[in-house]
């Protein structure tokens, strides 16, 4: 269900060995494809990560927040074509937020880190650290990464979230 699989959705950042079969990640990214999309434009496209010195690469970014890619099983980037669709940044974020709840229901967990609008602690383009090394065409923006794998970690479930304050009827 739908609203359960959101609630007990967290963030982890903490893996086990374990890796998803490559066949289940293609079945979850064909389902997190069908998010809505401008014109049916489908800009949105994967690399799926998955060698230990990819993830070492990505861990030595040099920003917080980044470390843990470090031991990750396996991982997605988000890459959109900008040829195909100048709205690639939300149908990128709109497909990442599909994948990241397929995975939660499909008994993984999943963490994503953000290259676009991003910078390392060097204040370099986090974006262009990730283009050259993963072949990623010029026409292409990287939203981000989503780290995946069972946790290794406890994560605290969620009760409730407040909302009354965020809600506006009519007017803000
Ligand atoms: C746009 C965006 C940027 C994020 N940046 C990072 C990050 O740099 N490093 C990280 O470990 N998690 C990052 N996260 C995950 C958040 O830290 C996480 O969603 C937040 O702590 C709430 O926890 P929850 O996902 O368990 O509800 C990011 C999430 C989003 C949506």
């Amino acid at each position: 269900m739908l609203k359960d699989t959101i609630i007990k959705r967290r963030t982890v950042r903490r893996f086990t060995d374990e890796k998803m079969p490559l066949e289940t990640l293609k079945e979850l990214l064909m389902y997190a494809s069908m998010a809505p999309s401008n014109a049916n434009a489908h800009p949105v496209e994967f690399i799926v990560v998955s060698e230990k010195e990819d993830f070492t690469y990505l861990a030595a970014m040099d920003r917080f927040g980044a470390k843990h890619l470090a031991d990750a099983p396996l991982a997605v980037l988000i890459v959109a074509n900008k040829d195909v669709c100048k709205y690639w940044v939300q149908e990128a974020a709109m497909t990442t937020a599909y994948l990241d709840l397929l995975v939660q229901e499909e008994g993984y967990q999943a963490g994503y880190l953000p290259f676009h609008d991003n910078t390392t602690d060097k204040n370099e383009d986090a974006e262009a650290y990730v283009r050259d090394y993963f072949n990623i065409p010029d026409n292409y923006g990287t939203l981000g990464i989503l780290s995946i794998g069972k946790k290794d970690e406890r994560v605290r479930t969620r009760k409730e979230f407040p909302i009354d304050e965020k809600i506006h009827e009519n007017r803000f």
